[in-house]
């Protein structure tokens, strides 16, 4: 990536739907795609020191501490190949501490984030996305039993990989997730939208709908020639 390169930052809520739009979104724009709940649970499964300290903190619901996530953010950036056109960070920042540590990275690269997708969601769409999600264990793809299931019960439509249900899609988990989402990370809606950087999506939508809002607010930020599908 070149210092020409955008940066976008997906916002939501746990089950909101960022990993979802984000595979599609780094794929039609050719952006990097920095998942940090997905990089945190590849150092969990490689038994890394890095994953150790983060499992039991990801197991309850909190969030990761801030120097380990800047490990990770820190690490997927010096591995962005040439000819990407920008960076998309799913998951990331999730709280003013992050938010601050973000802004200094890319002002050392001398780049600057174009947006902030927020994908506003109601409470009981939410719960129902989480509660039948299964997940790809080898490619973090993600499926929903109700909404969007897999072709063939428990396999990755994409790699073969075997779905599973996540260790923090437990209920108890996930009202802790949603708790600290309450508390240290939907403040950052008003921080970015102060930053007039906000774009609000309504992600209560189908798939289709809520990646043509996204297409939307992207696409300005892009000549017709720099995409691959647009
Ligand atoms: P992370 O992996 O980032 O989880 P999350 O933010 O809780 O988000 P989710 O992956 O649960 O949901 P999503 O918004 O991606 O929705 P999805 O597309 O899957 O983080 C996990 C943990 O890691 C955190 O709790 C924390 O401990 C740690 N961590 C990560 N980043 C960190 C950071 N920066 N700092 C500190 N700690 C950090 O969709 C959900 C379901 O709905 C799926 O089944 C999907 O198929 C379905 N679906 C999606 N969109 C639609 C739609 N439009 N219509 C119908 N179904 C849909």
């Amino acid at each position: 990536m070149t210092q020409s390169g955008r940066v976008f930052i997906l916002l939501g809520a746990p089950g909101a739907g960022k990993g979802t739009q984000a595979q599609r979104i780094a794929e039609t724009y050719n952006l990097f795609h920095i998942d940090t709940g997905h990089c945190l649970r590849s150092e969990i499964a490689s038994g890394s020191e890095l994953g150790k300290q983060a499992k039991s903190y990801m197991d309850q619901g909190q969030l990761v501490p801030f120097e380990l996530v800047m490990q990770v953010i820190k690490a997927s950036l010096l591995r962005i190949p040439q000819d990407k056109q920008g960076v998309l960070f799913d998951g990331f920042p999730r709280n003013q501490q992050q938010a601050y540590g973000l802004d200094q990275v890319l002002e050392e690269l001398q780049i600057r984030i174009q947006a902030v997708l927020y994908l506003d969601i109601s409470h009981s769409v939410l719960m129902d996305r989480l509660a039948y999600r299964v997940t790809c264990s080898r490619c973090d793809a993600k499926y929903n039993l109700k909404l969007n299931p897999p072709k063939q019960d428990a396999i990755c439509d994409a790699c073969g990989g075997e779905l599973i249900i996540r260790p923090d899609d437990r209920p108890e988990v996930i009202e802790n997730r949603l708790k600290t989402y309450a508390s240290e990370t939907e403040p950052l809606i008003r921080h970015y939208e102060e930053r007039s950087l906000l774009r609000r999506i309504d992600a209560n939508q189908p798939i289709d709908q809520v990646f043509e809002e996204i297409r939307h607010q992207i696409s300005p930020f892009f000549h017709s020639s720099d995409t691959m599908l647009v």
